[in-house]
C-alpha cells in the first residue's frame, strides 16, 4: 500500500549508470583496477527504478545482484565501458556516473602470461590515458541538450574544491562529491551535492546513512533538478 501510494517522482525518464571499478588488463591472468565496490551506483539503479524510471545499468567487474527491473550491461575495461555507454547516451535522459574508471591502462596488451623466466629484473609497464566517459557524454549532450549529466567525485581531502574543479573541468551541471577511502566498499556514506549555486550535504544534517537511502535522497533530488 505504502509503495501505491508513493510518489513515482521520475516517471517517465530514462537514466543511464555506469557503476564499479574498470579492469585494465596487463597479460591474459593480471591486471589493474582499484577498489569501488560498485554499490553506490547499484543503489542508484535501484532507487531510481523505485522512482519509476527505466534505468540502464552499465557494470565493470563486481559481485552485486542487478536489482530488480533493471537492464544490465557488463563490460570490463574504460574502453569497453566507453564504448557500451556512448550509442546509449542519445536514448536517455539522464546520465549517472558513479564508475571508478581506472585512469590509466597498460599501454599494450601482452597475449600471454608474462614468466619470471629467471630475469632478475622486475618488468615495467607503460601506461596510457583512458577517455574521460563522463567529460565525453557531457560533450555530447551540450551538442544534443540531454542527456543531464551527473558526476560523482571521491576524494581524499578538500572535498568542495576539487568536487568543484571536476564540475568546471568536465562540464556538466552536478558533482556528487563523498570522501574515500573510508567509505570504499561500506555501506554507509554522507554525500556532497556541488553545482554553480554552492554546496548541499546530503543529508541535510550531514550523518553518514546507508547507500540505499541515500540513493532514494539523491534520486528525490535529481526528480527537483530535472522538473525546474
Ligand atoms: N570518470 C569517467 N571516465 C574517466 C574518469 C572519470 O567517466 N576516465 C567519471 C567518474 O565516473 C566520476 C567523475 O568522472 O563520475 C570523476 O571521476 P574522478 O576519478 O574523481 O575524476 P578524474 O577526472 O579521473 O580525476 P582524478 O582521478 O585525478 O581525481
Ligand atoms: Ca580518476
Amino acid at each position: 500500500l505504502v509503495a501505491a501510494l508513493s510518489p513515482r517522482p521520475l516517471a517517465g525518464r530514462r537514466l543511464l549508470i555506469t557503476a564499479g571499478p574498470t579492469f585494465e588488463a596487463i597479460d591474459p591472468v593480471r591486471g589493474i583496477t582499484n577498489l569501488s565496490s560498485g554499490k553506490m551506483g547499484f543503489a542508484i539503479a535501484r532507487a531510481a527504478r523505485e522512482a519509476g524510471a527505466e534505468v540502464t545499468l552499465v557494470a565493470g567487474p563486481v559481485h552485486l545482484d542487478t536489482p530488480r527491473g533493471v537492464r544490465r550491461i557488463d563490460v570490463r575495461s574504460a574502453l569497453q565501458m566507453l564504448e557500451a555507454v556512448m550509442p546509449l547516451a542519445d536514448e536517455h535522459d539522464v546520465f549517472v556516473a558513479t564508475a571508478a574508471v581506472a585512469d590509466w591502462r597498460p599501454a599494450s596488451l601482452s597475449a600471454h602470461k608474462i614468466k619470471k623466466d629467471g630475469k632478475k629484473i622486475a618488468p615495467t609497464f607503460e601506461l596510457s590515458e583512458n577517455p574521460d566517459i563522463l567529460a565525453a557524454v557531457s560533450a555530447r549532450s551540450r551538442e544534443r541538450g540531454a542527456p543531464y549529466c551527473v558526476g560523482f567525485a571521491a576524494e581524499s581531502e578538500q572535498l568542495e574544491r576539487h568536487a568543484r574543479e571536476k564540475l568546471l573541468r568536465k562540464r556538466v551541471p552536478l558533482i556528487i562529491g563523498n570522501l574515500g577511502p573510508a567509505t570504499f566498499g561500506r555501506d554507509d556514506n554522507s554525500l556532497l551535492l556541488v553545482d554553480a549555486q554552492g554546496a548541499t550535504p546530503l543529508p541535510v544534517d550531514g550523518q553518514a546513512t546507508d547507500k540505499l537511502t541515500l540513493a532514494r535522497l539523491l534520486m528525490a533530488d535529481l526528480a527537483d533538478r530535472l522538473a525546474s
